[in-house]
């Protein structure tokens, strides 16, 4: 076990295109304070997120109204999109690092290794939220969490108001309007969400997973489950996330989901499998056969999306079906997404600091699972192993 003085904590302002988030809001200060540490935000940092400067001096921290001075004082460095979430604007700050710095927060590591590798080679220590290990005692870390959370919540809301239809049952003097018709694909944390907000607004939900285990969780959040057509076995559980399957697979896949899509008004496609590009489920002609007005919320957008007609950050409209693919929707929850990742950052620093001191201990399954870097080197063997090109290929074997 190594053993470093690390006190001072900076909040340094996210620099990514349009990032509105911050990863320390001012009531997780004390947290931190009553462990001895000392908080440093740059000024101006939760400005976008609705947290003033002023917030941040009442309950404890000191401001740095430049932002060399802010890596010059902190050791630990608290940041939602570190320089691999953050890979053009992120290295202007590259200057800045020194070899006893530590970073916290989304890192990319699996899909942009090479800056862990440069970080490595500046000492840098880095701690890469994407790789908190889904067990019980981690989730209060899991950043990832907070976001699909988000992300579940506002495309469902972003995908009704898209919608030609109403969401809800109605019972009018006019008539009566039966409920949309949505379906959800992919039931991890973003998917559940959607699932519980579609059900909020009064849509008949459906759900599809490959994994078995959701199948409970889909129902007991009032939708139909639609199965898949894995055989058991195909599936391999790793800690609470889908693999990559083959394309005989996704093709199976594929023909299950043609008629359910077709009479949805509605798809929120969220399927995922960590560090790889996204499962390719929806064809253009799949969406050619819904109706008219219809919508595809395609989460996934940033992997090469579950729809192949899905461009990051575009409104396409096929045969009357809009195909929409926002990338960053906690951008537009910025208070809350910042609330709940700043206390999962919060979070991170308790479990790993006592009196004052970072403590790293590999020994420990989540410092082990989280950590990428490490004196000079990149220490995390799924991330050494990976080439240094990013992984989000979509034309990868596996996809359509
Ligand atoms: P998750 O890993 O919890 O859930 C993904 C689900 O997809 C899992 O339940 C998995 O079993 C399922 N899945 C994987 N392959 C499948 C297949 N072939 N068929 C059916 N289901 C399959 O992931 P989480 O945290 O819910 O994230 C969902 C998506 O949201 C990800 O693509 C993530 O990148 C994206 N995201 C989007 C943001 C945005 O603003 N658009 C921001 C943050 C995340």
């Amino acid at each position: 076990m190594t053993h470093t003085k690390q006190t001072v904590v900076g909040v340094p302002k996210e620099t990514y295109p349009g990032e509105t988030l911050v990863a320390l809001t001012p009531a997780h200060v004390p947290l931190l304070t009553k462990i001895g540490l000392h908080v440093l935000v740059e000024s101006g940092a939760g400005e976008a997120a609705g947290f003033e400067d002023e917030e941040y001096r009442i309950k404890g921290a000191r401001v740095a109204s430049d932002r060399s001075e802010l890596f010059a004082s902190a050791e630990i460095l608290l940041q939602v999109r570190t320089l691999g979430a953050n890979p053009d604007t992120g290295r202007h700050d590259l200057p800045l690092l020194r070899a006893d710095h530590v970073l916290i927060g989304l890192a990319d590591p699996l899909g942009r290794p090479e800056a862990a590798t440069e970080l490595a080679h500046l000492g840098v220590t880095v701690f890469a939220m994407e790789l908190m290990p889904r067990i019980a005692r981690a989730q209060s870390m899991d950043m990832l969490s907070s976001l699909a959370t988000i992300v579940g919540y506002k495309a469902v809301l972003l995908a009704a108001a898209s919608l030609s239809k109403l969401f809800p049952m109605l019972m009018t003097a006019a008539g009566t309007i039966p409920p949309a018709r949505v379906l959800v694909i992919g039931a991890g944390v973003a998917g559940l969400q959607a699932i519980a907000t579609a059900r909020r607004l009064g849509a008949a939900v459906a759900a599809y997973d490959v994994r078995p285990a959701v199948k409970d969780q889909i129902q007991s959040l009032g939708a139909k489950v639609i199965d898949a057509p894995v055989e058991a076995g195909e599936v391999e559980e790793l800690s609470g996330y889908a693999k990559t399957l083959g394309e005989h697979i996704y093709r199976k896949q594929r023909e299950r989901l043609t008629p359910v899509v077709a009479a949805s008004d509605v798809v929120i496609a969220t399927a995922a499998v960590p560090g790889r590009p996204a499962p390719r489920l929806i064809t253009a002609d799949m969406v050619a056969r819904m109706a008219r007005g219809s919508v595809i919320m395609d989460v996934a957008a940033e992997r090469g999306g579950n729809c192949e007609l899905t461009r990051p950050n575009e409104v396409i409209v096929h045969h009357g079906v809009t195909v929409l693919g926002p990338t960053n929707l906690p951008n537009t929850v910025p208070m809350h997404a910042s609330q709940m990742c700043g206390r999962n950052l919060a979070n991170v620093l308790l479990y790993l600091c006592k009196d004052g001191f970072l403590h790293v201990d590999v020994a420990d399954e989540i410092t082990r699972e989280t950590l990428v870097t490490r004196g000079g080197a990149v220490v995390h063997p799924r991330i050494g192993a990976l080439p240094r090109a990013t992984h989000y290929d979509v034309a990868e074997e596996g996809n359509a």
